[in-house]
């Protein structure tokens, strides 16, 4: 096989690369190592920031998304119990948009497939060669046959895990990381969100988040330990901490419900600098990994495939690699404020058990400054509904 941009990966840096190089006349090729209903299926992210919901509106992927999506003007910040909104609309003039990222990704799927692109699901055995030639290759098995993919340049879109940032020689990363004493325990529950917008709670208990993915489906996340064993957490257990975290929270109502998926996240934020070698150019986690209570990740991998399709167009209209050559770094500023903004979010809204009690209180105070100083919250808000998309 032969095309001009071989990508790896179809999570939502990887189909939205393929989907913008086609809008502007760039070939590709999609292999997955899972199958499509796996993707599919793979409850992750929820909240688009607002120019990623403008983007896949102005690309032609918004339909669905205008029907199902929640349009959010802000969110709720709960503090042992008391609840404060941040009312983006009124401090910064944008909201967010509710919409799972698996819905994200069936958009994406169905429309490459209906243009007749190619996403090849469920390979094998992966590898990159000769990144640093102008003739990359990307080899697999499919069906147990082997196979390979000519093209002019990879993109690295498989993920933390994936195969793409190892590729890369020693030596030439630099990889700065960061863990976090808890993970989260997170639940799907056929149960109506407890309030209209998120609600981001700190509790002594520890943190909590009621997010949704439609008015009768509840997305709920429990601060935990980062190897804590699912097994002890019946759903009861579950609901007990919910409500307990949520308190008395006003005009919040917990409902409960079947819980339809339960599972653990660890909680890290890396970053591998630079995001390319030769023809390898890195997008998403691939590159690099945000705690999710700032809701970036998904965000992040499409801002990524923004600046790297725009420097791939000006490659195959000019010749000219000044924007690929930038990719790394316009892509890091951006990145470095995400995870600023996550790490901020993280630190502000968990419980750090054992801390130093003089930590705690400073803690408290940030959350009382957070919600009674505009000045505060309209930080919060910019950062969270999106910061500009920089110019390459
Ligand atoms: P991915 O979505 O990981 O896509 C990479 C794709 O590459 C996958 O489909 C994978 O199967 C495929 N792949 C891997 N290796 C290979 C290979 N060798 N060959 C071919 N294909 C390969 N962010 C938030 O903001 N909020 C959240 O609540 C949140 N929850 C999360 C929960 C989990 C369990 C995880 C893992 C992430 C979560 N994130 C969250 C982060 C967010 O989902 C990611 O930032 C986002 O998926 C990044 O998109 P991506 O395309 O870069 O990577
Ligand atoms: C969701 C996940 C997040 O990490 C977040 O900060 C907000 C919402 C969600 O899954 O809905």
């Amino acid at each position: 096989m032969r095309t001009q941009v071989g990508i790896v990966g179809a999570g939502p840096a990887g189909l939205m690369l393929a989907h913008l190089l086609r809008l502007q006349g760039i070939e590709s090729i999609v292999i997955e190592d899972r199958s499509r209903e796996y993707i599919e299926n793979r409850i992750r992210a929820g909240v688009l920031e607002h120019w990623v919901a403008d983007l896949l509106t102005e690309t032609g992927l918004g339909d669905r998304m205008a029907r199902e999506g929640l349009m959010h003007g802000g969110i709720n910040v709960a503090v042992n119990g008391e609840l404060h909104y941040l009312d983006f609309k009124a401090l910064t003039g944008r909201g967010i948009m509710v919409y799972g990222q698996h819905e994200v990704i069936k958009d994406m799927v169905a429309a490459r497939l209906a243009a007749g692109g190619q996403i090849i699901f469920e390979v094998k055995n992966v590898r990159i060669e000769a990144i640093d030639t102008t003739r990359p290759v990307i080899r697999f098995t499919k069906d147990g046959k082997a196979e390979e993919i000519a093209c002019d340049f990879i993109g690295g879109c498989d993920g933390f895990h994936g195969v793409c940032r190892p590729s890369i020689p020693d030596g030439v990363l630099t990889l700065f990381e960061r863990s976090y004493p808890f993970g989260w325990l997170g639940i799907l529950a056929a149960s109506p969100p407890p309030a209209h917008e998120l609600i981001y709670a700190y509790h002594d208990r520890g943190f909590a988040l009621f997010s949704m993915r439609s008015p009768s489906v509840s997305r709920l996340y429990l601060q935990c330990d980062p190897e804590e064993d699912i097994a002890l957490w019946p759903d009861e257990r579950i609901w007990d901490e919910l409500h307990a975290r949520l308190g008395d929270a006003r005009r919040a109502r917990l409902a409960e419900g079947a819980v339809l998926q339960k599972g653990v996240t660890a909680m890290r934020s890396f970053v591998a600098e630079p995001m390319q070698y030769g023809r390898l150019y890195l997008a998403g986690d691939a590159a690099h990994i945000v705690p999710p209570t700032g809701a970036k990740g998904m965000n992040l991998a499409v801002a990524d495939v923004v600046v790297l399709s725009r420097a791939l167009k000006e490659f195959y209209a000019s010749g000219r690699r000044d924007l690929l050559d930038r990719y790394s770094a316009t892509c890091l500023r951006r990145i470095w404020k995400a995870q600023r903004f996550s790490w901020y979010m993280t630190s502000a809204l968990h419980r750090f058990h054992g801390e130093n009690p003089f930590d705690h209180r400073r803690q408290l105070a940030e959350l009382d400054y957070l919600t009674s100083s505009e000045a505060a919250a309209k930080a919060l808000a910019e950062n969270y509904t999106g910061l500009p998309m920089e110019r390459g």
